[in-house]
């Protein structure tokens, strides 16, 4: 079995794994690393949402030979020590999770976009296509909102 040799959240990992297992299950699996969650397993629900290389991907459809070299970062990896990194804070100011379940591919979700739009739009929010079935989409606008305020 090859080995696959990246880091995740700043630590350098070298994973024995088939070349086309996804990332998801690598992370979760082989690393331990649970913050990124199975939803539907076919790139539509989002839950899975980690940064390869600072871009926004879906875990449960990126295969760890993919990722050969990279630096992944999932939600574990946002906090600086105690602090937290300013969108987990105003999901937490927001009282933001219901059930919880997609808002770590949320707070990935959204820490993708403020990235590369410091100060979105409605109209970028809304093309963030991370379910949430609990419905809490509009504490995450103002999350964002808040979050994009202090950068
Ligand atoms: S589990 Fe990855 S998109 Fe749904
Ligand atoms: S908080 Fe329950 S699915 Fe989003």
């Amino acid at each position: 079995m090859p080995t696959y040799s990246f880091k995740v959240n700043g630590k350098a990992v070298n994973v024995d794994a088939p070349a086309g297992m996804a990332l998801l299950w690598v992370l979760r699996d082989k690393l331990g690393i649970t913050g990124p969650k199975y939803g539907c397993g076919m790139n539509v629900c989002k839950a899975c949402t980690c940064l390869v290389n600072g871009s926004a991907v879906t875990a449960c459809s990126t295969t760890v030979s993919s990722v050969q070299g990279a630096e992944v970062t999932t939600i574990e990896g946002l906090a600086n020590g105690d602090t937290l990194h300013p969108v987990q804070q105003a999901w937490l100011d927001h009282d933001v999770a219901q059930c919880g379940f997609c808002q770590p591919g949320q707070i990935m979700a959204a820490v993708a976009l403020l990235d590369r739009t410091p100060h979105p739009t409605d109209a970028d929010i809304d093309k963030v296509e991370n379910v949430c079935r609990c419905g809490t989409y509009h504490r995450i606008r103002k999350a964002i909102k808040q979050a994009s305020s202090r950068g």
